[in-house]
């Protein structure tokens, strides 16, 4: 072969491998233009289509890309809500591109609630994956009017008055646990786990009553804590084992095969002539009633369902509300003094006998108490609901189709118009009939408005006057200060975040 060949040969590998080379690096080039431009394209379409929903609300003027708000949904706090609530009666908030209007007025949170043709609840993006989907508590419309009025003859004056005992029983034997405890206890004791360990036993006693055994009532309260744990605003989105949803439905199933058991059994003893003792009891024996027109048909399954959506709902807001109830009392002594009179008044000193619905109704002082409050540290901040059509809320401003619309009570509930000095716990401003307070009853959304507001609240409000009433008369109760005890953990619902340090001790006089 001669040099020159050799040259050329040469040469024109090297042209065609630079040209190979130069064509790589051309495709590759092009591929990362055109991605770039692509993922570009998609991030301005992003920031288009937020600013476009946003319009003149208060909320950031742009959105993180893809996460948006994600971290701060991961670590909510009251403050973070508060500086939400008060940038404007309705502000917006976007998180993993799903957009969000929050309502912070009375006005617009209760147009929320009451327009079931716009809205409807939609529970954190885990709701459906943990509760079931086809459970009750979804339907909406007509279906759910239908579903609600049977639901109904289950909190009627004649049931809570069958459920009383249970909770009394229950109550007296958590708190005689509790001063037990605390006689070798060293050091005041959050009462967060225990609290929420009576309540849950009062809910699948009076649920359930004795159809469910004392080792499985174990179970379900051990396993109930990870249905709490997943109820973040945003969770990963496949439930898979090792993640906190997951954890969830295996805890939904082993409380499901419980209510799944009661409801079977009660039906047989209902069927043999028994009495009704507790809610599954009453719920079978209303459906044999002769009088009784609703439907009749409902399977075990779908009993313990309904039990479920009781359990749920009840949970996180019942234990909440009754473990404010401590700290409020334990931090007004002159507060705590007055229930103690009005129960020595009510009660004729016999804190043997049992409680009556007529003793309760005429402790009015510790009614107030109550209200007041929830008032001040309301369970539930607020639910969300999803526009299911485009929802012209004010003249100018209509939410997208499809976003999540969250009424929030705070503002509602602090609005110092109706409740001069808010913050403040002064249960007196529920004892005047004529009072702002009570004149206003629409500021009052602790349990929510509308065709979905709380089916079981006069019952909760019953069950926390109740435990308390039940603990002041057996116990003295001093609250240990911590810097965390004035903070409020969000865990589904609110607490404080020391989980609220008692010391306490039997009471002698009692
Ligand atoms: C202090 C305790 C409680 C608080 C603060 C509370 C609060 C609420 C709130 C704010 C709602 C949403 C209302 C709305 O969307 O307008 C709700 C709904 C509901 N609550 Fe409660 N609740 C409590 C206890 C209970 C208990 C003890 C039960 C059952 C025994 C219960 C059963 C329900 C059910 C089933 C719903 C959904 C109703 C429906 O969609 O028709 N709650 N609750």
């Amino acid at each position: 072969m001669s040099l020159e060949f050799k040259a050329a040969s040469a040469s024109l590998l090297n042209a065609t491998s630079s040209h190979v080379v130069s064509t790589v690096q051309g495709s590759t080039l092009t591929w990362l233009y055109t991605t770039l431009t692509i993922v570009g394209g998609l991030l301005a379409l992003e920031q288009g289509v937020y600013r476009y929903k946003k319009r003149h609300l208060p909320g950031d003027k742009w959105t993180i890309p893809i996460i948006g708000k994600f971290a701060d949904s991961m670590s909510p706090s009251m403050e973070g809500y508060k500086k939400q609530w008060d940038s404007g009666p309705l502000s917006v908030v976007s998180v993993f591109n799903i957009f969000i209007v929050m309502a912070s007025s009375n006005e617009y949170s209760r147009k929320i609630l009451n327009s079931p043709t716009y809205a409807e609840p939609a529970l954190v993006h885990s709701g459906k994956q943990v509760i079931g989907s086809d459970n009750w508590v979804f339907l909406t419309g007509k279906d759910h009017v239908d579903y609600r009025k049977v639901l109904n003859l289950l909190f009627t004056r004649k049931a809570l008055g069958i459920y009383l005992g249970l909770q009394e029983l229950t109550a007296r034997k958590h708190l005689a646990r509790w001063l037990k405890e605390a006689a070798t206890a060293s050091s005041a004791k959050p009462i967060m786990m225990t609290a929420r360990h009576l309540n849950m036993e009062t809910s699948l006693r009076v649920f359930c009553g004795y159809h469910i055994p004392d080792s499985a009532m174990q179970e379900i309260n051990d396993k109930y804590w990870s249905i709490t744990q997943s109820l973040e605003l945003v969770n990963f989105p496949l439930p898979l084992p090792g993640t906190k949803v997951y954890r969830a439905i295996q805890a939904r199933k082993v409380v499901m095969h419980w209510l799944e058991h009661a409801a079977h059994q009660s039906k047989i003893a209902m069927a043999e002539g028994g009495q009704a003792e507790c809610m599954v009891d009453e719920w079978v024996s209303i459906m044999a009633e002769p009088g009784y027109k609703g439907r009749k048909d409902f399977s075990d399954y779908e009993m313990a369902q309904v039990v479920f959506s009781f359990l749920f709902a009840s949970q996180d807001a019942m234990s909440s509300g009754l473990i404010y109830g401590f700290q409020h009392l334990a931090d007004n002594p002159e507060i705590l003094a007055k229930v103690r009179e009005e129960q020595e008044r009510v009660r004729g000193g016999n804190y043997e006998d049992p409680m009556t619905l007529e003793m309760l109704d005429d402790m009015v002082y510790l009614q107030a108490v109550v209200k007041e409050s929830m008032r001040v540290k309301p369970p539930v901040t607020m639910v969300p609901y999803k526009a299911k059509k485009a929802f012209p809320i004010t003249s100018d401003y209509t939410v997208p189709v499809g976003s999540l619309v969250i009424p929030s009570f705070y503002n509602s509930l602090h609005d110092p118009e109706v409740y001069p000095e808010p913050e403040k716990f002064h249960p007196e401003r529920w004892l005047d009939q004529e009072g702002s307070a009570s004149s206003n009853p629409k500021n009052y959304l602790v349990f929510g408005s509308g065709p979905h507001k709380c089916i079981g609240l006069e019952y909760a409000q019953m069950n926390i006057a109740l435990v308390l009433a039940t603990a002041v008369v057996m116990m003295n109760f001093e609250h240990e200060l911590t810097p965390l005890s004035n903070k409020v953990e969000i865990i589904a619902t609110i607490f404080p975040k020391d989980g609220c340090c008692l010391r306490l001790t039997p009471r002698t006089s009692a």
